[in-house]
């Protein structure tokens, strides 16, 4: 694997890469790297000749300093499970790098600023369209994969893509899940023993949703979920809805394309999950 940690080493890689015909999968990551990253990347290679996997823990998507802070960094296993898969390229650059200091972005994402996880984070998806719009700029990938764990973020980045006419493709790849159904996430190692037996609620109740989407009423099983889900200990919610897949807003009988969401802090940790109900 080539390591890069600078811009322009990178882009004379990826010119040569380019000239010689190929194509270019990226799938950008904050690392602490799981199965689930492992995924897209696997999912990359299975379409792009070179595959690109940035790490970079951009912090101007985290609006709570102790959350950049805590994020785990462990680099050097990072760097192993993307040898072990044979990624081709590993972009790691550092915060200097990428930001020449201080930056204005605003992109008008419209709703998805406001719903969900825009309302709960203000300013997060700023940050999220800052950063990848940078990577796409500099990497300018033929394909970009991205996973539907963070279903809203998927929507923002298509939303920039359009709003901005950006010729990359993106491709959504499913969830990966430990056995007993919670979603992996990089945020994971903060769960304690029992945070962990805790947090399955969120897995399970949106199984039960759509399991159940089509026998019950669509408020009814909102209010049922978050009652199931408020009756665990330590487990705080934050939202569930069932929604419209294309823009979130709250979904009804008539909707073709279903997906119910969940955020929850269990412990002291964010997590967040969803299912597709119906496509
Ligand atoms: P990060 O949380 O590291 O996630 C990187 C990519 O992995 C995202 O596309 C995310 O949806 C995907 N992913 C995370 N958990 C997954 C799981 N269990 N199954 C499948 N895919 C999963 O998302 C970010 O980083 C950042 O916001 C980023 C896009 C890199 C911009 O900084």
């Amino acid at each position: 694997m080539r390591t890069f940690t600078t811009k322009t080493e990178l882009q004379q890689y990826l010119a040569e890469t380019r000239t010689n015909g190929k194509t270019i999968g990226l799938v950008p990551t904050m690392g602490a790297l799981h199965e689930g990253h492992i995924s897209l990347i696997q999912q990359a290679q299975q379409y792009c000749d070179v595959v690109v996997c940035s790490i970079f823990v951009n912090p101007t998507q985290f609006n709570d300093p102790t959350d950049l802070e805590k994020y785990p960094r462990p680099i050097q296993s990072d760097i192993e499970k993307l040898e072990k898969i044979n990624c081709d390229v590993l972009f790691n650059p550092p915060v200097t790098e990428v930001y020449a200091g201080n930056e204005q972005w605003h992109l008008n994402i419209g709703e998805l600023e406001s719903l969900l996880e825009g309302k709960s984070r203000p300013g997060h998806y700023q940050g999220v369209t800052q950063v990848v719009c940078k990577l796409f700029d500099l990497i300018k990938p033929d394909i970009a994969f991205f996973g539907q764990k963070d279903y809203q973020q998927f929507l923002v980045i298509s939303q920039m893509v359009k709003l901005l006419n950006l010729p990359v493709r993106l491709i959504m790849c499913p969830i990966q899940r430990e056995p007993d159904g919670l979603a992996m996430s990089s945020r994971n190692i903060h769960l304690t023993a029992t945070d962990r037996q805790h947090a399955l609620v969120l897995s399970k109740t949106l199984n039960w949703v759509k399991e159940n989407f089509d026998s019950q009423k669509l408020p009814e099983l909102k209010k049922s979920a978050e009652a199931v889900i408020n009756n665990v200990p330590d487990v705080e919610l934050d939202y569930f809805e069932i929604a419209n897949g294309n823009n979130l807003h709250p979904a009804d009988q008539t909707t073709n394309n279903v997906i119910a969401l969940v955020a929850a802090k269990v412990g002291k940790t964010r997590l967040i999950d969803n299912v597709v109900i119906r496509d």
